[in-house]
């Protein structure tokens, strides 16, 4: 199967660094949990995450981003491990304390209704007491659709929301963009 993020991350750590509020988060859990990072890329977020600590599963459709990801995970020997998979497929979802979605929801006009059901999916899945850290991109609707998705839920308490900019550096091009994102926790 053709996927589009493995010829993009040809390009080494494609999105950089992974922001300081959601490393700063993590820092603060206790580390004897599981965490999983639904659609991990290259690892930005879960290499960082397991080099904390906690037990990490990621996964991702991208074969060339789960084998970037397992190769610093091999070489600095983390307890992380990868999946290449569909995330919209899972259902084990009760053995994890944290679930990680990073830039993963956009919500356009077509994908609005899949993102949803994939989101009450999730919620319904997970046991108690399970966080669920949205990162998003802060334009348009975005953050006003998924604060409804959550908010219309009476099983999750909303547990931080915070603003930060995101620096997205092109090595190739030189080009350097900034966007508004937010990092939304909740917990069931
Ligand atoms: C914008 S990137 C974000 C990657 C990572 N979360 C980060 O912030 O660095 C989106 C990722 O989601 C993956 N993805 C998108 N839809 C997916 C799906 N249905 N199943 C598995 N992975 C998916 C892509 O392959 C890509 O790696």
């Amino acid at each position: 199967m053709k996927v589009t993020y493995d010829k993009y991350y040809q390009t080494e750590n494609l999105f950089g660094l992974p922001y300081p509020e959601l490393m700063d988060f993590f820092a603060d859990q206790p580390k004897t949990t599981r965490v999983l990072d639904l659609g991990c890329g290259q690892g930005r977020d879960a290499i960082p995450i397991a080099r904390l600590g906690f037990e990490v599963t990621g996964m991702d459709r991208s074969q060339v981003g789960i084998d970037q990801m397992m190769q610093v995970a091999r070489i600095e020997n983390l307890p992380l491990t990868g999946i290449t998979s569909d995330i919209y497929e899972i259902e084990d979802l009760a053995e994890y304390d944290f679930i990680l979605l990073d830039s993963m929801f956009h919500f356009t006009k077509n994908d609005r209704n899949r993102e949803v059901k994939f989101i009450q999916k999730i919620i319904a899945k997970i046991k108690d007491g399970c966080h669920i850290i949205f990162c998003i991109q802060d334009t348009g609707k975005k953050v006003k659709i998924l604060n409804q998705t959550v908010d219309s839920n009476e099983k999750l308490e909303r547990l931080a929301d915070r603003t930060f900019i995101y620096t997205f550096e092109d090595n190739e091009t030189g080009h350097r963009s900034t966007s508004d994102y937010r990092m939304i926790v909740v917990r069931k």
